[in-house]
């Protein structure tokens, strides 16, 4: 049965009173790229109400290393809302022991967490993945082109014109399911540094090349490592562009009480103080973190 997490009041957007903790058994798993897993968890009272670019706490349980959950974002929901599909890269424990589990097991999730994104209307909705960030974009990508609502009642969103998916990684291996964007409408380019498939690269030198000055308003939407986000953002800082990032914090609750998720964030007056990534994140403008 799910049950509600409560989490401590926040200055700013809090949905943590309204995630569920619950048993998540395991419907679907398999391996879309180099080290990298597909799992589907039966999980309605997460799936019906997640909106793009939140995420989970998952957490095996009957064992204590690791003893702590981990954060997974929502890649998207399937079934009316009853299943929800989360991609992970293999790291450390957690990920670890994740792959190794089967079709029927079970895990305990809560969620769903954390702002998620919200751009308001835009002609262009530019899409910046590096790594694994891309499980954090499918969603918003297919909300703003009208193919899929989100959230419980479903979330009216403003539709872009287009959406563009700029995907850096290290080597061609590490892309996954990267039709997912393409049967969403999505126009897809890739870079890696080896030169291994797409441009030769960084995800800044693609979207040197893939975005002209077209008069277009564009906004960004990014997830990946922090340098890269950095990058990214100094990017869109450059071109006067906003460019909203989701923070891959280390976090040991996601609820807010531990502080273990803190950045920098700077607020109007320019001055900087710790915000919790997991209640007042993971998704801010860019240009108010302290990189
Ligand atoms: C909101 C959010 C959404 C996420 N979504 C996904 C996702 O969809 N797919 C995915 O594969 N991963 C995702 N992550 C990252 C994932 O939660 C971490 O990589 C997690 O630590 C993996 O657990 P692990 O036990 O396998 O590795 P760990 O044993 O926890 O990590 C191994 C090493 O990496 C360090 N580390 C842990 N977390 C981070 C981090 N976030 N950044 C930098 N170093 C870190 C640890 O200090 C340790 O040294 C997300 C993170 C956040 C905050
Ligand atoms: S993870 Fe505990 S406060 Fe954010």
């Amino acid at each position: 049965m799910a049950e509600a997490v409560t989490a401590g009041a926040s200055p700013t957007a809090c949905y943590a009173d309204r995630a569920a903790h619950t048993p998540a058994r395991i419907v679907a798993h398999s391996q879309v790229a180099d080290s990298t897993f597909r799992i589907r968890l039966d999980c309605p009272a997460i799936a019906a109400n997640a909106v793009p670019g939140q995420f989970a706490m998952v957490r095996i349980p009957d064992r204590n290393d690791p003893l702590l959950a981990r954060p997974l974002a929502v890649y998207d929901t399937f079934a009316a809302g009853r299943y929800a599909d989360f991609i992970y890269l293999v790291h450390g424990k957690f990920t670890t022991a994740l792959k190794d589990m089967s079709v029927g097991d079970e895990l305990v999730v809560w969620g769903p967490l954390g702002n998620g994104f919200d751009p308001p209307a835009v002609d262009h909705l530019v899409l910046v993945a590096g790594g694994i960030g891309q499980t954090a974009l499918l969603a918003l990508g297919r909300e703003r082109l009208g193919g899929a609502t989100y959230g419980s009642p479903g979330r009216v969103a403003p539709l872009a014109r287009r959406v563009t998916l700029c995907w850096g990684a290290r080597h061609a291996g590490m892309f996954g399911d990267v039709d997912d964007f393409r049967n969403a409408g999505i126009d897809v380019h890739l870079a890696t540094l080896d030169g291994s498939t797409g441009r030769q690269g960084t995800v800044v030198d693609l979207l040197n090349d893939v975005l002209g000055d077209d008069g277009e308003s564009l906004r960004v939407a990014c997830c990946g490592p922090e340098p890269m986000m950095a990058a990214v953002t100094r990017w869109a800082q450059s071109r006067h562009v906003v460019c909203d990032v989701s923070l891959e914090a280390p976090m040991a609750c996601g609820i807010g009480i531990c502080f273990t998720c803190v950045a920098k964030v700077r607020d109007a007056e320019g001055t900087w103080d710790y915000r919790r990534t997991c209640v007042e994140g993971p998704v801010f403008d860019g240009s108010t973190i302290e990189w």
